[in-house]
């Protein structure tokens, strides 16, 4: 190691640490030495789909993997405000193939009913991202009964990633990645009420649990397609200016918002994980073109036996196949 790249490593550092990298001035910086952007075109010939690219980072990803050749899978649960995204990513990305594709993606009825719609209409998949997400002030359920947040976030890119796996797969050479959060850094993975039917039920708590989920789930589907083809990640895209933001955490953005990332800088690392499918070390967590910590010092590491247990009830729920490695931790 060189003395610009121990430079570099440290102050990358302190930005993660004091949450300075989060802001627009932590890519800004980071910007100066991090990996290469893909090649243009990187993705011609390839499809790609994005949840929740009907506004906010969803959106910007969708625009940048049509710029990169893709044809971009556009997904949301309202077909008006799918058309109108679609018709922006067409617009700023001219001569770009943009299909529309509707699914409430915490419905898991929607989803198996789309997923085979889409097993039928196309052969390969190079890109799957989850993105959609919400944060709900109370707590409402799904068609099936499940707590929203769980399913939007956990449930539904589940089940949609085990029905498109034969996709993923005949891609040769695909990327999943899950959108999580930093949140989830304040957030142990819990076991006792992932349905969060207490009765203090608190949105922002449990965003940061589901979020917290997705990237165990991530990296559970990584060691259980180590090997194959298909890559699978999941990342935090910082402080984004959002819709989502400005709905639910209006005093946060008020705060800071002269600092907030735009959408496309949110995206970025999405894209280029996709686009580049760089090699990828245990856990699985990225945020700004680099590998970061899923715990802290304090916070241990996962229990492996809460992993087991938050798979098993996953997969229960899902009623998908428990074949997990048992390795993720
Ligand atoms: N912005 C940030 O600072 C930030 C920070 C950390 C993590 N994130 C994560 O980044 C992702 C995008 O965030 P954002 O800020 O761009 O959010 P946003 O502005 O609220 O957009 C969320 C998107 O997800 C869609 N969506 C929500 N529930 C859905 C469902 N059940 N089925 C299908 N689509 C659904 C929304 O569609 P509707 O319009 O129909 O609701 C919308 O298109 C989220 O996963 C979020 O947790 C964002």
């Amino acid at each position: 190691m060189n003395t610009t790249s121990v430079l570099t490593g440290v102050v990358d550092a302190v930005l993660d640490r004091s949450l300075i990298g989060y802001t627009k001035l932590g890519s800004g910086i980071r910007r100066l030495w991090w990996p290469a952007d893909p090649p243009a075109r990187a993705l011609a010939g390839k499809r790609v789909v994005v949840t929740g690219a009907t506004a906010g980072i969803g959106e910007a990803m969708a625009t940048s993997f049509a710029r990169l050749g893709a044809t971009v899978h556009l997904l949301g649960r309202n077909p008006d405000k799918v058309r109108q995204s679609a018709g922006v990513v067409r617009r700023e990305a001219p001569g770009s193939v943009v299909i529309d594709e509707i699914c409430d993606i915490g419905d898991l009825a929607a989803v198996r009913a789309w997923t085979d719609d889409l097993s039928g209409r196309v052969d390969a998949l190079a890109g799957l991202v989850h993105n959609a997400g919400a944060m709900p002030r109370e707590r409402t359920e799904t068609p099936q009964g499940h707590e929203t947040q769980l399913a939007c976030h956990v449930l539904g890119p589940h089940l949609i990633t085990e029905r498109l796996l034969p996709l993923l797969n005949a891609a040769k050479g695909s990327s999943v990645v899950f959108m999580s959060s930093g949140g989830m850094y304040s957030a142990p993975l819990r076991v006792d009420d992932i349905e969060s039917t207490g009765g203090d039920y608190d949105g922002v708590r449990v965003y940061a649990r589901t979020k917290r989920m997705q990237v165990v789930l991530a990296e559970a589907w990584a060691d259980r397609l180590a090997g194959t083809d298909v890559r699978v990640e999941s990342m935090h895209p910082g402080w984004v200016e959002t819709p989502g933001v400005a709905d639910a955490l209006p005093t946060f953005r008020t705060i800071t918002r002269p600092l907030l990332r735009d959408a496309a800088d949110g995206a970025d690392t999405a894209v280029w994980l996709v686009a580049t499918r760089p090699e990828s070390r245990p856990h699985h967590f990225w945020h700004d073109r680099a590998q970061r910590p899923t715990t802290f010092g304090w916070q241990r590491g996962q229990d492996p036996a809460a992993v087991s247990l938050f798979l098993g009830q996953i997969t229960a729920m899902t009623d998908t196949a428990n074949v997990w490695s048992g390795s993720a931790n």
